[in-house]
Protein backbone atom coordinates (compact mmCIF):
# COMPACT_ATOMS: atom_id res chain seq x y z
CA UNK A 1 0.00 0.00 0.00
CA UNK A 2 2.66 2.18 0.22
CA UNK A 3 2.02 4.19 3.50
CA UNK A 4 4.54 6.45 3.46
CA UNK A 5 3.70 7.34 -0.08
CA UNK A 6 0.17 8.19 0.90
CA UNK A 7 1.58 10.15 3.40
CA UNK A 8 3.50 12.15 1.23
CA UNK A 9 0.53 12.62 -1.23
CA UNK A 10 -1.60 13.86 1.59
CA UNK A 11 -2.78 17.40 1.97
CA UNK A 12 -5.18 16.51 5.56
CA UNK A 13 -4.55 13.88 8.15
CA UNK A 14 -5.96 12.73 11.55
CA UNK A 15 -5.20 11.28 14.17
CA UNK A 16 -8.06 10.29 16.24
CA UNK A 17 -8.48 7.33 18.95
CA UNK A 18 -10.58 4.13 18.04
CA UNK A 19 -11.22 3.08 21.38
CA UNK A 20 -11.89 4.83 25.03
CA UNK A 21 -8.88 7.89 25.06
CA UNK A 22 -5.43 7.33 25.92
CA UNK A 23 -4.46 5.45 22.99
CA UNK A 24 -1.26 7.46 22.21
CA UNK A 25 -2.24 10.41 19.75
CA UNK A 26 0.09 12.79 21.36
CA UNK A 27 2.81 10.34 19.99
CA UNK A 28 1.78 10.22 16.36
CA UNK A 29 0.42 13.93 17.01
CA UNK A 30 3.92 14.86 17.47
CA UNK A 31 5.27 12.14 15.05
CA UNK A 32 3.73 13.77 12.42
CA UNK A 33 3.74 17.68 13.25
CA UNK A 34 7.01 17.37 13.06
CA UNK A 35 7.90 15.01 10.31
CA UNK A 36 4.78 16.48 7.81
CA UNK A 37 2.44 18.77 8.95
CA UNK A 38 2.44 22.66 7.93
CA UNK A 39 -0.55 23.43 10.23
CA UNK A 40 -1.87 21.28 13.69
CA UNK A 41 -4.78 21.99 14.80
CA UNK A 42 -7.45 20.22 17.54
CA UNK A 43 -11.06 19.96 17.25
CA UNK A 44 -12.60 18.39 20.06
CA UNK A 45 -12.53 18.60 23.98
CA UNK A 46 -10.82 20.66 26.55
CA UNK A 47 -8.43 20.20 29.52
CA UNK A 48 -9.60 16.69 29.99
CA UNK A 49 -7.42 15.18 27.77
CA UNK A 50 -3.73 14.51 28.50
CA UNK A 51 -1.52 14.00 25.53
CA UNK A 52 1.92 12.81 26.32
CA UNK A 53 4.47 13.46 24.12
CA UNK A 54 7.96 11.58 24.95
CA UNK A 55 11.21 13.03 23.08
CA UNK A 56 14.92 12.13 23.47
CA UNK A 57 14.05 10.90 27.23
CA UNK A 58 11.50 13.91 28.08
CA UNK A 59 8.44 13.32 28.87
CA UNK A 60 5.68 16.20 28.16
CA UNK A 61 2.08 15.74 28.65
CA UNK A 62 -0.57 18.88 27.15
CA UNK A 63 -4.02 19.35 27.71
CA UNK A 64 -5.49 22.34 25.64
CA UNK A 65 -2.79 22.90 23.30
CA UNK A 66 -1.61 20.55 20.21
CA UNK A 67 1.65 18.89 20.40
CA UNK A 68 2.71 20.68 16.97
CA UNK A 69 3.48 23.80 19.40
CA UNK A 70 6.82 22.55 19.68
CA UNK A 71 7.53 23.19 16.13
CA UNK A 72 6.57 26.86 16.26
CA UNK A 73 9.53 28.80 16.01
CA UNK A 74 9.97 26.53 12.57
CA UNK A 75 7.20 28.48 10.93
CA UNK A 76 4.45 25.91 11.73
CA UNK A 77 0.90 26.95 12.94
CA UNK A 78 -1.10 25.61 16.02
CA UNK A 79 -4.75 26.00 16.19
CA UNK A 80 -7.31 25.24 18.91
CA UNK A 81 -9.72 24.96 16.92
CA UNK A 82 -13.72 26.41 17.15
CA UNK A 83 -14.70 22.85 18.55
CA UNK A 84 -12.90 23.26 21.40
CA UNK A 85 -13.99 24.42 25.02
CA UNK A 86 -11.23 26.55 26.66
CA UNK A 87 -10.37 26.98 30.60
CA UNK A 88 -8.54 29.93 30.41
CA UNK A 89 -6.67 29.39 33.33
CA UNK A 90 -5.28 25.88 32.30
CA UNK A 91 -4.71 27.51 28.94
CA UNK A 92 -2.48 30.27 30.52
CA UNK A 93 -0.64 27.77 32.47
CA UNK A 94 -0.08 25.90 29.46
CA UNK A 95 1.30 28.79 28.04
CA UNK A 96 3.61 30.15 30.86
CA UNK A 97 5.41 26.49 31.17
CA UNK A 98 6.26 26.46 27.03
CA UNK A 99 7.54 30.25 27.23
CA UNK A 100 9.92 28.95 30.16
CA UNK A 101 11.00 26.34 27.42
CA UNK A 102 11.41 29.21 25.12
CA UNK A 103 8.53 29.32 23.54
CA UNK A 104 8.02 32.23 21.15
CA UNK A 105 4.41 31.61 19.82
CA UNK A 106 4.95 33.12 16.09
CA UNK A 107 1.70 30.86 15.40
CA UNK A 108 -0.35 30.06 17.63
CA UNK A 109 -4.23 30.99 16.79
CA UNK A 110 -7.20 29.86 19.26
CA UNK A 111 -10.31 29.91 17.87
CA UNK A 112 -13.24 33.14 18.57
CA UNK A 113 -15.98 30.19 18.26
CA UNK A 114 -14.61 27.62 21.12
CA UNK A 115 -16.49 28.34 24.37
CA UNK A 116 -15.16 28.69 27.12
CA UNK A 117 -15.02 26.77 30.30
CA UNK A 118 -16.11 29.17 33.48
CA UNK A 119 -15.65 28.56 36.82
CA UNK A 120 -19.48 27.69 37.56
CA UNK A 121 -19.06 24.69 35.30
CA UNK A 122 -16.25 23.33 37.20
CA UNK A 123 -17.95 23.21 40.59
CA UNK A 124 -21.08 21.82 38.71
CA UNK A 125 -19.18 18.89 37.52
CA UNK A 126 -17.06 18.21 40.38
CA UNK A 127 -20.45 17.93 42.22
CA UNK A 128 -22.43 15.95 39.75
CA UNK A 129 -20.66 13.93 37.49
CA UNK A 130 -17.05 13.46 39.16
CA UNK A 131 -17.52 11.24 41.44
CA UNK A 132 -18.66 7.16 40.60
CA UNK A 133 -19.42 6.56 44.35
CA UNK A 134 -21.73 9.12 43.88
CA UNK A 135 -23.83 8.08 41.06
CA UNK A 136 -21.68 10.43 38.62
CA UNK A 137 -20.43 9.08 35.23
CA UNK A 138 -16.47 9.49 36.56
CA UNK A 139 -15.80 12.59 34.68
CA UNK A 140 -12.52 14.32 35.02
CA UNK A 141 -14.08 17.30 36.57
CA UNK A 142 -13.10 19.63 34.61
CA UNK A 143 -16.04 21.39 33.36
CA UNK A 144 -16.54 19.76 30.13
CA UNK A 145 -19.99 18.46 29.98
CA UNK A 146 -21.59 21.51 31.24
CA UNK A 147 -19.84 23.80 29.47
CA UNK A 148 -21.07 22.02 26.04
CA UNK A 149 -24.45 21.65 27.74
CA UNK A 150 -24.55 26.20 27.62
CA UNK A 151 -23.20 25.82 24.00
CA UNK A 152 -26.01 23.39 23.04
CA UNK A 153 -28.15 25.61 24.88
CA UNK A 154 -27.32 28.28 23.27
CA UNK A 155 -26.40 30.49 26.05
CA UNK A 156 -22.47 29.79 26.04
CA UNK A 157 -19.59 32.37 26.64
CA UNK A 158 -17.00 31.83 23.99
CA UNK A 159 -13.64 33.16 23.59
CA UNK A 160 -14.90 36.10 21.18
CA UNK A 161 -17.58 37.44 23.84
CA UNK A 162 -14.32 38.35 26.16
CA UNK A 163 -13.88 41.22 23.18
CA UNK A 164 -16.65 43.28 24.14
CA UNK A 165 -17.06 43.42 28.33
CA UNK A 166 -20.57 44.92 28.31
CA UNK A 167 -21.70 42.08 25.98
CA UNK A 168 -19.60 39.20 28.37
CA UNK A 169 -21.23 40.58 31.26
CA UNK A 170 -24.84 40.44 29.87
CA UNK A 171 -24.15 37.07 28.91
CA UNK A 172 -22.99 36.15 32.36
CA UNK A 173 -26.18 37.48 33.94
CA UNK A 174 -28.18 35.60 32.18
CA UNK A 175 -26.37 31.84 32.28
CA UNK A 176 -25.71 31.98 36.03
CA UNK A 177 -29.30 32.04 36.30
CA UNK A 178 -28.67 27.87 35.17
CA UNK A 179 -26.34 27.33 38.32
CA UNK A 180 -28.31 28.41 41.48
CA UNK A 181 -26.31 26.58 43.52
CA UNK A 182 -23.06 28.26 42.18
CA UNK A 183 -21.46 30.99 44.31
CA UNK A 184 -19.61 32.72 41.65
CA UNK A 185 -19.87 36.15 41.82
CA UNK A 186 -20.63 37.66 38.32
CA UNK A 187 -17.95 40.70 38.91
CA UNK A 188 -15.67 38.33 40.21
CA UNK A 189 -15.63 35.68 37.46
CA UNK A 190 -14.23 38.82 35.11
CA UNK A 191 -12.01 40.36 37.19
CA UNK A 192 -10.23 36.76 37.40
CA UNK A 193 -10.64 35.56 33.86
CA UNK A 194 -10.13 39.07 32.17
CA UNK A 195 -5.85 38.95 32.79
CA UNK A 196 -6.21 35.33 31.42
CA UNK A 197 -7.88 36.50 28.36
CA UNK A 198 -5.96 39.19 27.69
CA UNK A 199 -3.25 37.02 27.79
CA UNK A 200 -4.35 34.64 24.76
CA UNK A 201 -5.94 37.80 22.98
CA UNK A 202 -3.09 38.24 20.51
CA UNK A 203 -4.15 34.51 19.34
CA UNK A 204 -7.66 35.24 18.87
CA UNK A 205 -8.58 34.55 15.30
CA UNK A 206 -11.69 33.37 13.48
CA UNK A 207 -9.85 29.88 12.73
CA UNK A 208 -12.38 28.38 10.39
CA UNK A 209 -11.78 31.39 8.38
CA UNK A 210 -7.74 30.65 8.70
CA UNK A 211 -8.04 26.66 8.41
CA UNK A 212 -9.69 27.53 4.29
CA UNK A 213 -6.88 29.37 3.68
CA UNK A 214 -4.37 26.86 4.46
CA UNK A 215 -6.74 24.34 3.05
CA UNK A 216 -6.62 26.40 -0.51
CA UNK A 217 -2.94 26.99 -0.22
CA UNK A 218 -2.08 23.23 -0.14
CA UNK A 219 -0.74 23.78 3.30
CA UNK A 220 -0.40 20.17 5.00
CA UNK A 221 -3.16 19.76 7.84
CA UNK A 222 -3.03 17.90 10.76
CA UNK A 223 -5.90 17.33 12.97
CA UNK A 224 -5.29 16.32 16.22
CA UNK A 225 -8.09 14.34 18.09
CA UNK A 226 -8.85 13.80 21.46
CA UNK A 227 -10.03 11.08 23.88
CA UNK A 228 -12.09 8.07 21.53
CA UNK A 229 -14.35 6.93 19.24
CA UNK A 230 -16.33 5.10 22.04
CA UNK A 231 -16.20 7.99 23.83
CA UNK A 232 -17.81 10.38 21.94
CA UNK A 233 -21.54 11.91 22.83
CA UNK A 234 -22.42 10.65 19.31
CA UNK A 235 -21.36 6.78 19.22
CA UNK A 236 -19.87 5.74 22.49
CA UNK A 237 -21.23 3.88 25.31
CA UNK A 238 -23.92 7.18 26.01
CA UNK A 239 -24.13 8.10 29.11
CA UNK A 240 -20.53 7.14 29.69
CA UNK A 241 -19.10 9.60 27.30
CA UNK A 242 -17.15 12.94 26.87
CA UNK A 243 -19.51 15.60 25.79
CA UNK A 244 -18.30 16.43 22.14
CA UNK A 245 -17.94 14.25 19.01
CA UNK A 246 -14.26 12.93 19.01
CA UNK A 247 -14.59 10.82 16.02
CA UNK A 248 -13.30 11.97 12.89
CA UNK A 249 -16.37 13.93 11.80
CA UNK A 250 -16.36 15.67 15.03
CA UNK A 251 -12.84 16.37 14.73
CA UNK A 252 -13.35 17.79 11.59
CA UNK A 253 -15.98 19.87 12.55
CA UNK A 254 -14.17 20.83 15.27
CA UNK A 255 -11.62 22.99 13.39
CA UNK A 256 -13.71 24.11 10.22
CA UNK A 257 -13.59 21.44 7.95
CA UNK A 258 -15.43 18.23 6.26
CA UNK A 259 -14.30 14.92 6.91
CA UNK A 260 -14.16 14.48 3.44
CA UNK A 261 -11.58 16.62 3.57
CA UNK A 262 -9.04 14.46 4.94
CA UNK A 263 -7.40 11.95 3.07
CA UNK A 264 -5.64 9.42 5.85
CA UNK A 265 -7.63 9.43 9.20
CA UNK A 266 -5.57 7.37 11.34
CA UNK A 267 -7.54 5.71 14.12
CA UNK A 268 -5.32 4.56 16.96
CA UNK A 269 -5.92 1.39 18.71
CA UNK A 270 -3.94 -0.05 21.98
CA UNK A 271 -3.14 -3.52 21.11
CA UNK A 272 -3.21 -6.46 22.31
CA UNK A 273 -4.72 -4.41 25.34
CA UNK A 274 -6.65 -1.80 25.88
CA UNK A 275 -7.96 0.80 28.71
CA UNK A 276 -10.94 2.68 29.82
CA UNK A 277 -10.90 5.45 32.40
CA UNK A 278 -13.66 6.29 34.66
CA UNK A 279 -17.52 4.26 34.65
CA UNK A 280 -19.44 2.44 31.89
CA UNK A 281 -19.04 -0.79 30.56
CA UNK A 282 -16.08 -1.73 28.99
CA UNK A 283 -17.02 -6.17 27.39
CA UNK A 284 -12.95 -7.34 27.76
CA UNK A 285 -12.18 -5.54 31.08
CA UNK A 286 -10.08 -8.13 33.32
CA UNK A 287 -11.68 -8.35 36.54
CA UNK A 288 -14.89 -7.36 35.35
CA UNK A 289 -17.01 -4.94 37.60
CA UNK A 290 -14.97 -5.60 40.44
CA UNK A 291 -12.06 -4.39 38.25
CA UNK A 292 -14.38 -1.46 37.54
CA UNK A 293 -15.23 -0.31 41.29
CA UNK A 294 -11.51 -1.04 42.59
CA UNK A 295 -10.38 1.99 39.80
CA UNK A 296 -13.17 3.86 40.85
CA UNK A 297 -12.11 4.28 44.24
CA UNK A 298 -9.92 6.79 44.23
CA UNK A 299 -6.68 4.23 44.29
CA UNK A 300 -2.81 6.34 43.31
CA UNK A 301 -0.03 4.55 41.82
CA UNK A 302 1.59 4.24 44.71
CA UNK A 303 -1.15 2.59 46.69
CA UNK A 304 -0.86 -0.43 44.15
CA UNK A 305 3.28 -0.66 43.85
CA UNK A 306 2.98 -1.02 47.88
CA UNK A 307 -0.16 -3.41 47.73
CA UNK A 308 1.52 -5.86 45.42
CA UNK A 309 5.33 -5.42 47.15
CA UNK A 310 6.99 -3.57 43.95
CA UNK A 311 9.86 -1.53 44.72
CA UNK A 312 9.75 2.47 43.85
CA UNK A 313 10.95 5.60 44.33
CA UNK A 314 9.73 8.73 44.11
CA UNK A 315 11.79 11.78 42.27
CA UNK A 316 10.18 15.94 41.61
CA UNK A 317 6.87 14.58 42.54
CA UNK A 318 6.94 11.53 39.88
CA UNK A 319 6.93 7.84 40.78
CA UNK A 320 9.63 6.03 39.25
CA UNK A 321 9.65 1.51 39.02
CA UNK A 322 10.74 -0.92 36.90
CA UNK A 323 7.63 -1.54 34.65
CA UNK A 324 9.29 -4.96 34.08
CA UNK A 325 9.96 -5.96 37.68
CA UNK A 326 9.44 -9.76 37.94
CA UNK A 327 6.67 -8.89 40.17
CA UNK A 328 5.16 -7.16 37.70
CA UNK A 329 5.24 -10.03 34.98
CA UNK A 330 3.90 -12.97 37.48
CA UNK A 331 1.10 -10.85 37.86
CA UNK A 332 0.26 -9.90 34.14
CA UNK A 333 0.54 -14.12 34.22
CA UNK A 334 -1.37 -14.62 37.07
CA UNK A 335 -4.50 -17.52 36.59
CA UNK A 336 -6.57 -14.14 38.36
CA UNK A 337 -7.91 -12.11 36.47
CA UNK A 338 -8.00 -9.19 38.31
CA UNK A 339 -4.41 -9.04 39.27
CA UNK A 340 -3.52 -9.98 35.68
CA UNK A 341 -5.76 -6.60 34.79
CA UNK A 342 -3.24 -4.66 37.59
CA UNK A 343 -0.11 -6.34 36.29
CA UNK A 344 -1.11 -4.99 33.04
CA UNK A 345 -1.32 -1.69 34.46
CA UNK A 346 1.57 -1.46 35.92
CA UNK A 347 3.83 -2.77 33.16
CA UNK A 348 2.00 0.18 30.60
CA UNK A 349 1.90 2.77 33.23
CA UNK A 350 -1.75 3.15 32.62
CA UNK A 351 -2.27 6.15 35.32
CA UNK A 352 -4.39 9.19 34.11
CA UNK A 353 -2.20 12.03 32.68
CA UNK A 354 -5.02 14.76 33.62
CA UNK A 355 -6.43 12.95 37.16
CA UNK A 356 -3.81 9.93 37.83
CA UNK A 357 -6.93 8.27 38.17
CA UNK A 358 -5.75 3.82 37.49
CA UNK A 359 -7.06 2.85 34.06
CA UNK A 360 -9.11 -0.10 33.21
CA UNK A 361 -7.56 -2.54 31.67
CA UNK A 362 -8.56 -5.57 29.31
CA UNK A 363 -7.32 -7.40 26.16
CA UNK A 364 -7.82 -5.52 22.94
CA UNK A 365 -11.80 -5.50 21.57
CA UNK A 366 -11.17 -6.04 17.99
CA UNK A 367 -15.46 -6.14 17.65
CA UNK A 368 -15.21 -2.73 19.19
CA UNK A 369 -12.25 -1.90 16.44
CA UNK A 370 -14.62 -3.11 13.58
CA UNK A 371 -17.66 -0.51 14.78
CA UNK A 372 -14.95 2.55 15.20
CA UNK A 373 -13.58 1.48 11.78
CA UNK A 374 -16.82 2.12 10.42
CA UNK A 375 -17.10 5.32 11.57
CA UNK A 376 -13.63 6.91 11.67
CA UNK A 377 -12.22 4.62 8.55
CA UNK A 378 -10.17 1.56 7.88
CA UNK A 379 -6.57 2.74 8.55
CA UNK A 380 -4.92 1.98 11.78
CA UNK A 381 -1.99 2.84 13.87
CA UNK A 382 -1.30 -0.08 17.15
CA UNK A 383 0.45 1.90 19.88
CA UNK A 384 1.79 -0.29 22.99
CA UNK A 385 2.13 -3.81 22.35
CA UNK A 386 5.56 -3.28 23.51
CA UNK A 387 4.15 -3.36 26.90
CA UNK A 388 3.28 -6.51 27.55
CA UNK A 389 6.34 -7.81 26.67
CA UNK A 390 7.19 -10.92 29.31
CA UNK A 391 3.33 -11.78 29.44
CA UNK A 392 2.97 -15.99 28.44
CA UNK A 393 0.03 -15.37 26.49
CA UNK A 394 -2.69 -12.41 25.07
CA UNK A 395 -5.69 -12.59 23.93
CA UNK A 396 -8.12 -10.40 21.37
CA UNK A 397 -11.95 -10.33 21.65
CA UNK A 398 -13.62 -11.49 18.46
CA UNK A 399 -17.17 -12.15 19.13
CA UNK A 400 -19.89 -11.64 22.45
CA UNK A 401 -21.11 -14.79 23.93
CA UNK A 402 -24.91 -13.43 24.58
CA UNK A 403 -28.57 -14.32 24.69
CA UNK A 404 -29.13 -14.90 21.66
CA UNK A 405 -25.62 -16.60 20.51
CA UNK A 406 -22.45 -14.92 19.50
CA UNK A 407 -22.32 -11.51 18.30
CA UNK A 408 -19.77 -9.95 15.95
CA UNK A 409 -21.47 -6.37 16.07
CA UNK A 410 -20.53 -3.90 18.58
CA UNK A 411 -23.73 -2.07 20.37
CA UNK A 412 -23.53 1.11 22.52
CA UNK A 413 -26.13 -0.68 25.15
CA UNK A 414 -24.99 -0.98 28.42
CA UNK A 415 -27.31 -3.51 29.18
CA UNK A 416 -25.68 -5.61 26.45
CA UNK A 417 -22.98 -4.81 26.50
CA UNK A 418 -22.47 -5.32 30.28
CA UNK A 419 -23.84 -9.06 29.54
CA UNK A 420 -21.41 -9.88 26.62
CA UNK A 421 -18.85 -12.79 27.54
CA UNK A 422 -16.00 -11.85 25.13
CA UNK A 423 -15.21 -14.55 22.89
CA UNK A 424 -11.11 -14.67 22.10
CA UNK A 425 -8.54 -15.76 20.32
CA UNK A 426 -5.67 -16.77 22.28
CA UNK A 427 -2.02 -15.93 21.05
CA UNK A 428 1.59 -17.22 22.55
CA UNK A 429 3.14 -14.05 24.25
CA UNK A 430 6.41 -12.38 23.49
CA UNK A 431 9.36 -10.55 24.57
CA UNK A 432 11.19 -7.12 24.00
CA UNK A 433 9.57 -5.69 20.92
CA UNK A 434 11.01 -2.05 21.47
CA UNK A 435 13.93 -2.19 19.36
CA UNK A 436 11.98 -3.77 16.41
CA UNK A 437 12.41 -1.47 13.49
CA UNK A 438 10.26 -3.45 10.11
CA UNK A 439 7.40 -4.96 10.87
CA UNK A 440 8.98 -8.58 9.75
CA UNK A 441 11.12 -8.17 12.64
CA UNK A 442 8.16 -8.24 15.16
CA UNK A 443 7.43 -11.81 16.62
CA UNK A 444 5.37 -13.92 14.23
CA UNK A 445 2.21 -14.31 17.14
CA UNK A 446 1.63 -10.65 17.36
CA UNK A 447 1.77 -10.40 13.23
CA UNK A 448 -0.71 -13.15 13.19
CA UNK A 449 -2.45 -11.10 15.68
CA UNK A 450 -2.73 -8.68 13.56
CA UNK A 451 -3.51 -10.14 10.52
CA UNK A 452 -6.48 -11.73 12.40
CA UNK A 453 -7.67 -8.10 13.89
CA UNK A 454 -6.98 -6.85 9.84
CA UNK A 455 -9.67 -9.67 8.21
CA UNK A 456 -12.01 -9.21 11.35
CA UNK A 457 -12.19 -5.20 11.26
CA UNK A 458 -11.83 -5.45 7.54
CA UNK A 459 -9.13 -2.57 8.32
CA UNK A 460 -5.23 -1.55 7.36
CA UNK A 461 -2.85 -1.63 10.06
CA UNK A 462 -0.79 1.56 8.73
CA UNK A 463 1.92 1.84 11.56
CA UNK A 464 3.14 -0.22 14.80
CA UNK A 465 4.35 1.88 17.29
CA UNK A 466 6.89 0.05 19.64
CA UNK A 467 7.42 2.61 22.39
CA UNK A 468 6.68 6.13 23.55
CA UNK A 469 9.98 7.83 21.28
CA UNK A 470 9.00 8.62 17.82
CA UNK A 471 11.32 6.77 16.33
CA UNK A 472 9.99 3.79 17.91
CA UNK A 473 8.02 3.27 14.85
CA UNK A 474 7.35 0.80 12.32
CA UNK A 475 6.00 1.98 8.61
CA UNK A 476 4.45 -0.59 6.49
CA UNK A 477 5.29 -0.71 3.49
P1 LIG B 1 -15.38 14.36 30.75
O1 LIG B 1 -14.81 14.41 29.38
O2 LIG B 1 -14.48 14.96 31.80
O3 LIG B 1 -16.77 14.88 30.83
O4 LIG B 1 -15.47 12.82 31.17
C1 LIG B 1 -16.39 11.92 30.55
C2 LIG B 1 -15.79 10.54 30.40
O5 LIG B 1 -14.74 10.57 29.44
C3 LIG B 1 -15.17 9.96 31.67
O6 LIG B 1 -15.35 8.56 31.66
C4 LIG B 1 -13.71 10.29 31.52
O7 LIG B 1 -12.88 9.42 32.25
C5 LIG B 1 -13.53 10.10 30.04
N1 LIG B 1 -12.45 10.90 29.47
C6 LIG B 1 -12.46 12.23 29.22
N2 LIG B 1 -11.31 12.63 28.67
C7 LIG B 1 -10.56 11.53 28.55
C8 LIG B 1 -9.26 11.29 28.02
O8 LIG B 1 -8.56 12.18 27.52
N3 LIG B 1 -8.82 10.01 28.06
C9 LIG B 1 -9.57 9.01 28.55
N4 LIG B 1 -10.79 9.18 29.04
C10 LIG B 1 -11.27 10.43 29.05
MG1 LIG C 1 -4.80 10.75 27.45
Amino acid sequence: MGIEKLVKDAKVIAVICNQYGDTGKGKFSDYFASSWADVTARGTGGNNAGHTVKVNGVEKIFHLIPAGISHDSDGKTTILGNGMVIDLKVLNHELDELEREGNTFDNLMISQDAHVIMPYHVSFDKAKNQSQKCGGIGSTGRGIGPAYTDKIARRGITVGDFLDKDRLAKKIDKVIEFYPNSTAVKEEIIEILGPYFERIRPFVRDTVTEMHKFYRNGKKILLEGAQGLLLSVEYGTHPYVTSSDCSLNGTSTGVGLSAKMVDLPFGIVKFPFMTRVGGGPFPTELGGERSEKYCADERTKIDELKEYGIKYSTKNGGVQYDTRAPGIINMMNSDDEFVQGIGIRLAAGEYGATTGRPRRTGWTDAVAAKYAAGINGPLMILTKADSIAGAKKFKICHGYLGEGGISTEFSRDEKFLRRARPVYSEYQGYGEISDARSYSSLPTSLRIAIKDLEAFTEGRVAIVSVGAERDETIVRD
